[in-house]
C-alpha cells in the first residue's frame, strides 16, 4: 500500500506552474470521438484519470498517442461497443462517454460510471436531457441502453446547473436536428472549454459560461486542435497551501477570473496576495481570521476547494462556518483534522471550525480527491509526520503533487508499506 507522508515545519517557496483542467480534460477527451479523425488536446494533466480515459478509448478502437501533456485521439476506426468495463467505473467522468456516442450513433450501452463517494450521484439530469432529445433510456443490471431513432433538438430545463448534465447534454445535442435550448446551464469555465473545443470541431454553440446555451445541430464534426485551460482547482489548492505554510509563493499558469471567490474570500481573511495576469503570488505568515464559506456553482464559491479551505481555517482567528451545499456527504475530512488536533465540529452539512489551533502529524486517510488535498496542507504545518492512506483519491487529481510540493520545500514522500 502506498501512502503520502508530510513532515511538518517547512515554509513554502518560490514558484509552482498549475496544469491543464482535470474537470475538462475528463470531458473533452470522451467528446474527441464525435470528430472523424484525429483530434489533438494539448495541456492534458499527467494523472490517473487519464489513463483510465486512454484504455477505454482503446477499448473502443480509437488510436491514442500520449506525449507528455498531448494526446492525440483517431476515432477513424471507432467501435460502437458496450462501456462496461472496470475502467467506466474508475472515474464518474466516464459518463462523457454517453452523450458522445449517443451523439454519434444514436446508441450507446454503459455501465453506472464511479467516481469520489460526496453523497448519492444521480445522473437523473443527463437523463432527462437525453430524453428530452428523443433517446429511449433503459437501465438493467447497472448497465443504461440508451437509444435513439433520431435525436431532435429540444428546450431543456436542468432542476440543477449541473455540470456534467450540462456538458453531456451538450455532446448529445450538437448533432440533433434543430436546436437545443439548455435553459439553468452550469456556468463553470469548463463548460466553456468543451464548448470551445467542439465549435472548433465545426459544432454550432452559443451561450456557453451563462445559463442559457443554445446549439444548432449540424451533420458532422472534424478535426482539430485544442489547448486545455489551466485547473482553477489545483491553482486554488497551492494558494491555499502558499497562505497557509507559505513565505511567498508565485502560482502561475492561472485564469484569475476563475478564481474570484476564493481570492475575495481569502482577502477577507487576511491573506495577502497579488494577482498578475496569468499568476497569483502568495505572501504567507500573516495573522489570518475566520470566515464565513457557503460552496455554490460559479462563480460562487466552488465546493472543491471546501475542503482545502477548511485546513487554513483551522489555523485563523475565531470561528468559521462552513455550509457544504452541493453534495450531502463532503465533510469527511473534518473528522481526521480534528484527529490531528483541529477544533471542528460539524452539523448536516454544516462544519464549524474555531482556530487557531495546532495540528499533530497523525494517520489519516483520504475519502476523496479534495479531501485528500486538505489533509496534505494539514501535513505541511502539522508537528511531526502526517500519514495520508488511500492516496489514489490525490493522485487521480493532482499531477505531480509530491514533485510540486518538494519543489516548493514541502518535507513529503510517498511511503510503501507491507
Ligand atoms: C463536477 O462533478 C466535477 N467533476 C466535481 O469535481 C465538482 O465537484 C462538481 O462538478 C461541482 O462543481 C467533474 O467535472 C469530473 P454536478 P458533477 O453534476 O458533474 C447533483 C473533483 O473533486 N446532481 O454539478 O458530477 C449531484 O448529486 C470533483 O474534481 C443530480 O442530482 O457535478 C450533486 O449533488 C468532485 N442529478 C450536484 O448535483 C444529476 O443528474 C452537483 O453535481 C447530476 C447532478
Amino acid at each position: 500500500m502506498e501512502v503520502i507522508k508530510v513532515r511538518g515545519g517547512n515554509y513554502l517557496e518560490g514558484k509552482v506552474k498549475i496544469g491543464g483542467a482535470k474537470n475538462s480534460a475528463v470531458a473533452l477527451i470522451p467528446a474527441a470521438i464525435l470528430a472523424n479523425g484525429k483530434v489533438t488536446i494539448d495541456g492534458i494533466p499527467q494523472i490517473s484519470d487519464i489513463k483510465a480515459l486512454k484504455v477505454i478509448l482503446e477499448e473502443i478502437g480509437c488510436g491514442v498517442k500520449v506525449n507528455n501533456d498531448e494526446i492525440v485521439i483517431d476515432s477513424t476506426d471507432l467501435e460502437n461497443v458496450p462501456l462496461v468495463s472496470d475502467n467506466v467505473k474508475k472515474l464518474r467522468a466516464s459518463y462523457y462517454f454517453m452523450g458522445a456516442m449517443l451523439s454519434r450513433y444514436k446508441k450507446v450501452t454503459m455501465g453506472f460510471p464511479g467516481g469520489c463517494y460526496l453523497g448519492p450521484r444521480p445522473i437523473d439530469l443527463h437523463i432527462k436531457g437525453f430524453e428530452a432529445l428523443g433517446a429511449e433510456v433503459n437501465v438493467e443490471n447497472g448497465v443504461y441502453e440508451i437509444t435513439a431513432e433520431e435525436l431532435t433538438g429540444a428546450e431543456i430545463f436542468l432542476d440543477f446547473a449541473s455540470v456534467g448534465a450540462t456538458i453531456n447534454i451538450m455532446l448529445a445535442a450538437v448533432t440533433a436536428k434543430g436546436k437545443t435550448l439548455i435553459e439553468n446551464a452550469a456556468k463553470e469555465p469548463e463548460i466553456i472549454d468543451v464548448a470551445t473545443l467542439l465549435n472548433n470541431m465545426g459544432a454550432r454553440i452559443r451561450g456557453a459560461g451563462t445559463s442559457v446555451i443554445r446549439i444548432e445541430g449540424v451533420d458532422e464534426l472534424k478535426e482539430c486542435y485544442h489547448q486545455v485551460i489551466p485547473d482553477r482547482i489545483e491553482a486554488g489548492t497551492y494558494i491555499i497551501a502558499a497562505a497557509l505554510a507559505g513565505k511567498k509563493v508565485a502560482v502561475e499558469n492561472v485564469i484569475p477570473h476563475h478564481l474570484e471567490a476564493l481570492i475575495s474570500k481569502l482577502k477577507d481573511a487576511g491573506v495577502v496576495l497579488d494577482v498578475l495576469d496569468d499568476s497569483v503570488i502568495v505572501y504567507g505568515g500573516n495573522k489570518l481570521k475566520g470566515v464565513d464559506i457557503k460552496t455554490q456553482v460559479f462563480p460562487g464559491f466552488p465546493t472543491d476547494l471546501q475542503q482545502p479551505i477548511t485546513t487554513l481555517l483551522t489555523q485563523s482567528e475565531g470561528t468559521s462556518i462552513v455550509e457544504e451545499s452541493i453534495y450531502s456527504d463532503r465533510l469527511r475530512h473534518c473528522g481526521h483534522l480534528s484527529n490531528m488536533g483541529a477544533d471542528i465540529r460539524t452539523f448536516d452539512n454544516t462544519s464549524i471550525i474555531t482556530g487557531p489551533k495546532s495540528l499533530n502529524g497523525q494517520i489519516v486517510e483520504a475519502t476523496d480527491l479534495r479531501s485528500g488535498a486538505s489533509l496534505i496542507l494539514a501535513g505541511l504545518i502539522a508537528d511531526g509526520v502526517t500519514e495520508v492512506r488511500n492516496i489514489g483519491h490525490v493522485l487521480r487529481g493532482y499531477e505531480k503533487v509530491i514533485q510540486k510540493f518538494t519543489d516548493l520545500g514541502a518535507d513529503i514522500w510517498i511511503d510503501t508499506q507491507e
